[in-house]
C-alpha cells in the first residue's frame, strides 16, 4: 500500500497564528508511511473536493498539518473539534529527495514553511531560511530550533528577524550548504532557483490547484522541462517536488 483514504481523530486543532490553525490527526497505519515533502488530500465535511495540505510532520500514529484559512474548505476545517472524525488521502506525492552526508538548506515562504519540517528533522545539521510578510505571520520558529536547525527569519516589513528577504539570507549562506529545498509562492521560487543556478542544486516543491490528488483528474497539470523536451506534468504524482530547473515560473 502506498496511499490509503482512512478516517483520521482530530486529537489537536490550535490557532498559532492569525489565520493558521496546527492540526494533529491519529491514526494506526498511514503516518509510518509519510516521506519527506508528501502531502494529503483532506475531505472537508459537506464539500466534494478534497483539500491538498502538506504533512508538516509524521510520527508513528499521527501527522500534523499547518494550513492557513483561504476560503471554505479551509475555513470549515479550522472550526472542526477535537475528537471530530477526519477523512484524508495520504501519503501523496514525491516529496524531497533526500542523500545522507549532504546539508541541506530549507527555505521557506509562509505557508511554504511548513512541509520543511519533517524534511529537515530528518537530515543532518539543517540550515533552515524561513520569511513572511510580517510579525504576526511568523510560525514554527520553536519547532525548527527544537530540532536543533540554524535558523533564519527574515520578514518583508522588518518586524521580525531580518528585514529581508529569504533569497538574500540564502545568498549570503550559499557556500555552507550542498543543496537547496524550497517551498513557497512562486515568484519566491523562481528567485531561489536564480540565486541556487550553477551553484547548487536545488528542489522546489509547487501547491498547484488540484482535484483528486492521484493523478485521474488532470487539475493539476502543468508544464515542465522533461528529459524529451517539455511536457505537461501532473503535480500531485509526478511532483509536488520537482528540480528547480525543470519548471517553468512564469507559465
Ligand atoms: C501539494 C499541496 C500542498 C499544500 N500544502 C498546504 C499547506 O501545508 N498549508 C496550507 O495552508 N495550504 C497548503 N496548500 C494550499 C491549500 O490546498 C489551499 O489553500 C486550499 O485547498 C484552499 O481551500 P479552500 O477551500 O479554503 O479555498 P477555496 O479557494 O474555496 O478552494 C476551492 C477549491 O480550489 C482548491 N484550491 C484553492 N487554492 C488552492 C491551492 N493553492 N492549491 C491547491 N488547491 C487549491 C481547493 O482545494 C478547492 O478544491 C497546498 C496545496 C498543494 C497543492
Ligand atoms: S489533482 Fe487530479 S490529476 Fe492531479
Amino acid at each position: 500500500m502506498t496511499y490509503d483514504s482512512q478516517l483520521f481523530k482530530l486529537i489537536k486543532n490550535e490557532q498559532i497564528a492569525d489565520g493558521i490553525f496546527d492540526w494533529t490527526v491519529e491514526n494506526d497505519t498511514i503516518p509510518p508511511l509519510a516521506k519527506c515533502g508528501q502531502f494529503a488530500n483532506i475531505k472537508v465535511p459537506g464539500r466534494t473536493l478534497r483539500r491538498p495540505i502538506s504533512i508538516c510532520d509524521a510520527t508513528e500514529n499521527t501527522l500534523r498539518f499547518v494550513f492557513q484559512v483561504k476560503g471554505e474548505g479551509t475555513r470549515v476545517m479550522s472550526e472542526m473539534k477535537t475528537g471530530d472524525e477526519v477523512e484524508i488521502l495520504a501519503p501523496l506525492g514525491n516529496g524531497f529527495k533526500l542523500e545522507e552526508n549532504k546539508r541541506y538548506c530549507f527555505v521557506g515562504g509562509g505557508i511554504g514553511v511548513p512541509p520543511l519540517l519533517y524534511s529537515a528533522k530528518n537530515t543532518e545539521n539543517p540550515m533552515v531560511i524561513t520569511g513572511f510578510r510580517n510579525k504576526d505571520l511568523v510560525i514554527l520558529q520553536d519547532d525548527f530550533k527544537s530540532i536543533g536547525a540554524e535558523l533564519y527569519l527574515a520578514t518583508d516589513d522588518g518586524s521580525a528577524g531580518i528585514h529581508g528577504f529569504v533569497t538574500d539570507v540564502l545568498s549570503e549562506h550559499l557556500d555552507e550548504i550542498d543543496e537547496v529545498c524550497a517551498c513557497g509562492p512562486i515568484p519566491m521560487l523562481k528567485v531561489v532557483a536564480a540565486v541556487c543556478r550553477g551553484k547548487v542544486k536545488c528542489q522546489v516543491s509547487l501547491e498547484e490547484r488540484m482535484g483528486c490528488g492521484i493523478g485521474a483528474c488532470l487539475v493539476c497539470a502543468c508544464k515542465t522541462k522533461t528529459e524529451n523536451g517539455e511536457a505537461m506534468t501532473q503535480v500531485c504524482r509526478r511532483g509536488p517536488v520537482y528540480d528547480s530547473e525543470e519548471v517553468f515560473y512564469d507559465a
